[in-house]
């Protein structure tokens, strides 16, 4: 008994060390039993980046391979083509599924968790009432509020005791803390943007720390940059849906119903078919045309905002708000990223660092 047990064993290590020869090469192996978890869960502590190489590797979408007899299949996808379709021509076959629904049940029917035409009827609603001049007035009205009396109180009191502060608490996990720390790692872009405030709004003085929603829409370079870290950083680095009936991908791919897709959009703000070779560096100028204008980017392939009928209705006010505190930070205070301190996104639904922001903040003079 004892001997046929030993066979059986040396059989199945054989067979293991065949199927890893086989497949050694592949960023992923797929292993008869365990499919593709193992390689996951090896790479669980980077696991955009790996999606990426994944994504890379496969030209744009893979199919993920879970365990014999759970539930763990699903396509995913970086591929602008695949996107465009699913999210905007076929929107209808692909809805949130089962588990986002019930993270989203104690909020009851709010935009985000409803579908239909509830969901449709509350969107048109927001999307006219955000739109409006008196929401953008009111809007100023309060991150003015928010600016000159929370963040520019709290970095006055940090720069003058001089100590190391996390962004990531101050800002609250929002996107800010990014800009800041790509900014202040390259001092080039820094001093643009310094330069673009001084010149397209030269009537700031000393007291002037908050400027109004119109001024800040003549800051083009500094709309570039927060393009630039959104689409390195984006604050979703993934969602997924699911099928409804069978569809067949731009890629190729065959979607069966029920079938779960996953869109990385950490990885699409990576993709050297999309944003060519120097896609990794950042890059504010890439935003802007030759007549100095911003260059408009497909919402499917810049995909931070999400696309089709279920893009975000708050764009514009987010790039208001980043704008309004980044000026205010830049021309007054000068921010430096502690030596040494490690930047690593951490795995979750919403992305932050996982070591948060140390930095040391001390008042700029002009
Ligand atoms: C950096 C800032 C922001 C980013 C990156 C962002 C990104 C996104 C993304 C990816 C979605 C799609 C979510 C999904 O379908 O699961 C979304 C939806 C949405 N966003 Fe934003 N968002 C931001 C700020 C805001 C702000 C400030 C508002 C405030 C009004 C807002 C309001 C909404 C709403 C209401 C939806 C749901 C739209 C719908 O389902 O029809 N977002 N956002």
């Amino acid at each position: 008994m004892l001997w046929y047990a030993e066979i059986f064993l040396a059989f199945l290590f054989f067979l293991f060390l065949f199927h890893w020869g086989w497949n050694k090469h592949l960023p992923i192996i797929n292993w008869p039993v365990f499919g593709m978890l193992p390689g996951l869960l090896q790479n669980a502590e980077d696991v955009h980046n790996f999606v990426t190489r994944l994504l890379k590797y496969y030209g744009g979408t893979v199919e993920f391979r879970g365990p014999w007899f759970t539930n763990m299949n699903f396509v995913v996808t970086g591929d602008p083509a695949n996107i465009h379709h699913v999210l905007n021509r076929n929107f209808s076959n692909y809805e949130k599924g089962p588990e986002f629904r019930e993270i989203f049940e104690p909020l009851g029917d709010g935009i985000i968790g409803s579908d239909s035409d509830w969901w449709r009827y509350q969107r048109k609603v927001l999307q006219s009432m955000i739109k409006s001049r008196k929401f953008e007035l009111f809007l100023e009205k309060v991150s003015r509020g928010m600016v000159e009396k929370g963040l520019i109180p709290i970095l006055d009191h940090v720069s003058n005791l001089g100590i190391e502060v996390d962004l990531q608490d101050i800002f609250q996990r929002c996107r800010p803390q990014l800009v800041f720390w790509l900014v202040a790692t390259h001092a080039s872009v820094e001093a643009k943007i310094l330069e673009e405030i001084k010149e397209q709004l030269p009537a700031n003085n000393e007291n002037q720390r908050v400027f109004s929603v119109d001024e800040l829409s003549k800051l083009v370079y500094l709309h570039a940059a927060i393009c630039e870290s959104l689409r390195l950083f984006p604050s979703l680095p993934f969602e997924h849906l699911h099928a409804v009936g069978s569809d067949i991908l731009p890629s190729g791919h065959s979607i069966n119903p029920n079938t779960r897709l996953l869109y990385s959009i950490y990885s699409m703000g990576r993709m050297e078919s999309i944003w060519g070779k120097d896609c990794l560096e950042f890059k504010p100028e890439r935003w802007i045309s030759e007549e100095g204008q911003i260059v408009h980017v497909p919402s499917h392939k810049f995909l931070t905002f999400n696309t089709g009928p279920r893009s975000c209705v708050g764009k514009h006010m987010t790039f208001i708000l980043m704008k309004m505190a980044a000026t205010a930070v830049l021309l007054n205070y000068r921010v430096e990223v502690v030596e040494g301190h490690p930047i690593m996104p951490n795995i979750s639904v919403v992305l932050h660092m996982k070591h948060g922001l140390k930095v040391r903040i001390s008042k700029r003079r002009i």
